[in-house]
């Protein structure tokens, strides 16, 4: 396993920002989400840092469906760092976590009349539309209200990003915005901008997500561009914003390509200035929004191992205390992770194992055939890279609490507790 962040080991055991994983275990029991704080600020800095420009006013936002809890929303204000939510729920969390409602963004294709009433009432920083039927409901519920709000039109600019299917967001028939290919786009964005209780201040687009291939950003960037300049003309409006989503590729395996993240900003940045002054484009702020590659790395999950079996077949199985309750991205889209054995890290390795999950399920498999030295019950086993869309897509799958969410720098923080017997019938109506 590649040690990332401040994961090091000391006499064959690991640590992530010097605390060992025995420490962790005896004070907040496995499985665990661990994030690595001190890694996951430095990856935020990185972002603001490069992300900068003379000429545009820029901000990154924490596309918060990654990974969110009160204590990450907390970090991302202490940050200084923008947000953007997905539904009620994350609007609910980042408000209570006291996050500035200006720098809220609100995304999502269906969003429903009670959360769009509830982002109107609390005059959150952007909605994003995403289609006509959004913009109606929007006008219905201003027509009763006073404010005027800052508003983004999500729009589809048809680049085939090479990603899984399932996380492809931007090819045609997307469910996602409305293609700029649609004749009918710019005249929904004339009635947006008509109307006075909307600000209309640009388009956002997001291809996809866990993408190498930096030519597809760029690509998307000058198709938008483009499509800013061209609408822009033809209502005769300035439309000074844009906003181009997310969708950076991280590192989780040995088959992943490199992603140099600072590299990378400072090109596009080039190049969106570039292109902005030659073509006379006329932006004023540029807005990105990563979720994976600012959370993913910084985060791993530790489990106790249980079992471990052979197979009248001869297969080698490591059985954990967890699985696909807790990480469900292996069996949802063949994501690949590596592992360790905490407390063998220099020891041999003895053979091929698959990592499998407590829940009755053939699939609730976590990591195939991965090298590992000789396992044995009570060993601790940690996955990397499990801080993005690991949580946040977590269920209570065969009645299997959450596990609890630790945060690490120079203290070990308590962010999520673990849920128990109670809080799994909680919402079960007794009577
Ligand atoms: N902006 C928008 C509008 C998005 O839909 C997304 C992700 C992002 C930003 C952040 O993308 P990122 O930088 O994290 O790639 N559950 C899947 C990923 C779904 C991504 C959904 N949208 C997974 O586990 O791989």
């Amino acid at each position: 396993m590649k040690l990332l962040g401040n994961m090091n080991t000391r006499n064959g055991k690991l640590y992530i920002n010097d605390f060992s994983m025995e420490y962790l275990r005896d004070k907040y029991k496995t499985p665990l989400y661990i994030v690595d704080e001190t890694d996951f600020l430095d990856r935020c800095k990185e972002f603001t840092e490069n992300f900068r420009s003379e000429v545009f006013d820029t901000e990154v936002l924490y596309a918060s469906k990654a990974l969110l809890n009160i204590y990450v929303a907390k970090l991302i204000k202490e940050m200084n760092m923008s947000i953007d939510v997905v539904s009620g729920g994350e609007l609910y969390t980042v408000l209570k976590a006291g996050f500035p409602k200006d720098k809220i963004y609100f995304h999502g294709n269906n969003k429903t009349i009670e959360e769009l009433e509830f982002a109107l009432d609390e005059q959150i920083g952007y909605l994003v539309i995403d289609n006509e039927q959004e913009f109606a409901n929007l006008k219905m519920l201003l027509q009763e209200r006073d404010t005027v709000q800052k508003v983004l039109l999500r729009v589809n600019p048809g680049i085939e990003a090479h990603t899984h299917e399932y996380i492809k967001t931007s090819k045609n028939d997307s469910k996602f915005g409305e293609s700029i290919f649609d004749k009918r786009t710019p005249a929904l964005v004339a009635e947006i901008s008509a109307f006075e209780k909307l600000d209309f201040r640009g388009f956002h687009a997001h291809i996809g997500s866990q993408i190498f291939d930096e030519d597809s950003f760029f690509k998307s960037a000058a198709v938008m561009m483009d499509f800013t300049q061209s609408v822009g003309k033809e209502l005769g409006i300035k439309i000074p914003e844009l906003n181009l989503g997310g969708g950076y590729g991280i590192y989780y395996t040995r088959t992943d390509k490199n992603f140099n993240i600072g590299r990378f900003l400072r090109k596009y940045i080039d190049y969106l200035e570039t292109y902005n002054e030659r073509h006379k484009i006329g932006l004023e702020k540029l807005m990105i929004e990563p979720g994976r590659s600012l959370i993913a790395n910084s985060g791993s999950t530790l489990y106790t191992v249980g079992g471990v079996k052979q197979t009248y077949g001869k297969k080698n199985y490591i059985f954990i205390d967890g699985g696909m309750a807790d990480n469900i991205r292996p069996a949802l889209y063949q994501a690949e992770y590596e592992a360790c054995l905490t407390n063998k890290m220099d020891e041999p390795i003895a053979g091929k194992y698959t990592v499998a999950g407590k829940c009755c399920e053939s699939g609730d498999i976590l990591i195939k055939d991965i090298r590992l030295p000789k396992p044995e019950p009570g060993d601790l086993l940690l996955v990397s890279s499990t801080g993005a869309y690991n949580y946040s897509m977590s269920s209570n799958y065969n009645r299997i609490g959450r596990p609890a969410m630790v945060f690490l720098s120079d203290k070990d923080k308590l962010a999520v507790r673990r849920q128990t017997y109670e809080d799994i019938i909680r919402d079960d109506v007794c009577e």
